[in-house]
């Protein structure tokens, strides 16, 4: 689906358009058993309802509060050294840093772990039905050393909780439930999944996107209000999921196409947001378009659970870097990943 109409009715059409079913039809044999495919993305109602509720719960609570000051302060330490002037490659810098703390502080891990953190996520990200032969005994080491370590820090705060979300899911309950282990595992995994690479992403280009507009790198600077809107237009032009994957459970038709029963459904959020009969001139990158929703974040009862959150860093990010430096180029453009559903730079070289 690529037009934002049909994007948004299979979305929400949740008696057709199952996201239970997409994951039996994409499941990957050779894997055995990854958490991710039991985790609140890929459930339908009645279980998603009850799940999304703990988690929200837990995830609402106090998960800004406490990841901005961390988020904060690992963007000023980076553009601290920007302001002097810096060439690097953004995604083994700040776009994978600042991500990989917030997510560390959520899972309750060591945030010294950042590059075990990219390749686990990295490898996960990267499972679909092309994955070379070569490619999967890596994948299926980083699945099993996440789940061990996911279990460890779940024993461990079992016997003594911390201030992190790890202990607040232990305890969080909803109509007198608690999430069992696995479920525990699982969400653990989605956040790692959904939450950091997405958000490296979106960091990786808002600064391109700034690069590409040194008249809004000024206007920023002028005004930090408009660092909001440019986020948004950011997400719009470039989300980092660019698909939703959905089973037709029964025949159907979606603007006048008949679908069978069995069908995989690719709901193209990028193409959406691009959508020329919903965003006039969508091409364009615009801060002062007219606001209307788009799909970065999806729609409907699976709408991102950490959407506050990645526009917090980017936002957070933005607000540190840009009064410190004088420009920003691309020096070496990006190459990108080749994931179903995450779309981003593996790599992007740029200079401040
Ligand atoms: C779901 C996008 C960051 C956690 C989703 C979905 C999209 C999305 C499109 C819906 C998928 C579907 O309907 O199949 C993004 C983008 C992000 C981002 C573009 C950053 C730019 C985050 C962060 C977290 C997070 C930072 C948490 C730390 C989740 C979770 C879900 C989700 C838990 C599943 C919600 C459910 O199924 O009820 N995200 N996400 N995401 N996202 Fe995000």
């Amino acid at each position: 689906m690529t037009r934002y109409d049909d994007v948004v009715s299979v979305l929400k059409n949740l008696a057709v358009f199952s996201s239970q079913g997409s994951r039996a039809a994409t499941a990957q044999p050779w894997i055995g058993h990854n958490p991710l495919s039991d985790s609140l993305v890929m459930l339908d109602p009645p279980q998603h309802t009850a799940i999304r509720s703990v988690v929200s719960h837990a995830f609402s609570a106090r998960v800004l509060p406490r990841v901005e000051p961390l988020a904060r302060a690992a963007a000023a330490a980076f553009a601290e050294r920007a302001a002097n002037g810096l060439e690097v490659d953004i995604c083994d810098e700040l776009a994978t840093t600042l991500p990989a703390k917030v997510i560390a502080n959520l899972l309750g891990m060591d945030d010294t772990l950042v590059d075990e953190f990219r390749t686990w996520s990295e490898d996960i990200v990267a499972v679909n039905p092309m994955t070379p032969e070569a490619a999967r005994p890596r994948i299926i080491a980083s699945i099993a050393d996440l789940t061990r370590y996911v279990e460890g820090v779940f024993e461990d705060r079992k016997h003594a909780r911390r201030d992190d979300l790890a202990s607040d899911l232990l305890d969080a309950q909803v109509d007198g439930r608690r999430l069992d282990d696995a479920e525990l595992v699982s969400f653990m995994f989605l956040l790692l999944v959904a939450g950091f690479e997405t958000t490296t992403h979106l960091l990786t280009n808002s600064l391109r996107l700034l690069a590409a507009h040194p008249d809004l790198l000024a206007r920023l600077r002028r005004d930090p209000t408009a660092i909001v809107p440019f986020v948004e237009e950011t997400l719009r032009l470039e989300p980092s999921v660019h698909a939703a994957l959905r089973l037709a459970m029964e025949d159907t038709e979606v603007g006048g196409v008949r679908l069978p029963a069995g069908a995989v459904v690719c709901a193209l959020v990028d193409s959406a947001n691009r959508d020329e009969t919903r965003f006039e001139d969508a091409e364009r990158f615009d801060i002062d378009r007219e606001r209307r929703p788009n799909v970065a974040f999806g729609h409907g009862i699976h709408f991102c659970l950490g959407a506050a959150l990645a526009r917090a860093e980017a936002r957070i990010a933005l607000e540190e870097i840009v009064p410190r430096v004088g420009a920003i180029h691309v020096t070496q453009e990006p190459t990108w990943n080749t994931s179903l559903t995450i779309r981003g730079a593996m790599s992007c070289r740029i200079r401040f």
